[in-house]
């Protein structure tokens, strides 16, 4: 089965302030979205890449992908993204060619995730799951609060979900194609991945290990990580 990865990196970035979209800023000196293509063209088994740029970039986006060294054996598409992450990840799949499977999606913001997570997620979905997702323990205690009526405000606690039993879901997310785009067809109601549009088909969804180095770049702060990373794979 041939497996494809989508990569949504239509977002603007605004948690992380501003400037360019969020995916071509730099890290290391290469835009984050070339780190995030990389990453998926390193698995052997991936052998389409189809990006999801900025409405008004796409013609930058090609020009990126051709400037820098990518994978022969890996085809690339650009189609242009919509206004919510899950519109940018449906017109992705309305890109996807019939002979794929498999497909992964993978967040642009997520530029350092390592091969061997990759491959674990398409393992999975080969194995049967329709749906994969990798993921991590907490380090921290999760509070849900009733959210301040005012800014400023403080926050009634309502409950302490037990920490053992709760995962932070990284990217790619792995799925049988019929499945997601089932999901992307039924699922209606706006959500930040698109896992938890499958388990809204009532379909299983299962967890493998995720990876600290998956981390999302959201704010400043993650940059500072992100460039310590790229720093000690060089060393
Ligand atoms: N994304 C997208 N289309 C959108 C919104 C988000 O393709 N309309 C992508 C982003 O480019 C990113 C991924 O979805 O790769 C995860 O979203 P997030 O980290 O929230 O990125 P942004 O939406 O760009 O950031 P922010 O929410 O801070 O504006
Ligand atoms: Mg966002």
């Amino acid at each position: 089965v041939r497996t494809a990865a989508v990569i949504p990196a239509a977002g603007r970035g605004v948690r992380l302030g501003p400037g360019a979209p969020k995916a071509l800023r730099a890290l290391g000196g290469v835009p984050m979205l070339i780190h995030a293509v990389r990453a998926m063209a390193a698995s052997r088994a991936v052998s389409l890449v189809i990006v999801v740029a900025p409405p008004d970039g796409t013609a930058e986006v090609k020009s990126l992908l051709d400037a820098h060294a990518l994978p022969e054996r890996t085809d690339f598409l650009v189609v242009p993204g919509g206004e919510t992450r899950q519109e940018s990840v449906r017109l992705g799949l309305d890109a996807l060619p019939p002979e794929y499977g498999i497909v992964l999606v993978h967040d642009a913001a997520r530029p350092l995730v390592p091969v061997d997570t990759v491959d674990a997620v398409i393992e999975a979905v080969r194995e049967g799951a329709p749906a994969v997702v990798p993921a991590l323990p907490l380090a921290d205690t999760v509070k849900e609060v009733q959210p301040a009526a005012a800014p400023g405000e403080p926050e009634p606690v309502v409950a302490t979900p037990d920490r053992a039993r709760l995962r932070a879901v990284q990217t790619p997310q792995g799925f049988d194609r019929a499945t997601l785009i089932q999901a992307h067809e039924t699922v209606t109601d706006n959500v930040t991945d698109d896992a938890s549009m499958v388990e809204q088909l009532g379909l299983p969804v299962v967890v493998v290990p995720g990876h600290e180095e998956a981390f999302k770049v959201t704010r400043p702060l993650d940059l500072v990580l992100a460039e310590a990373v790229l720093t000690r794979r060089r060393l």
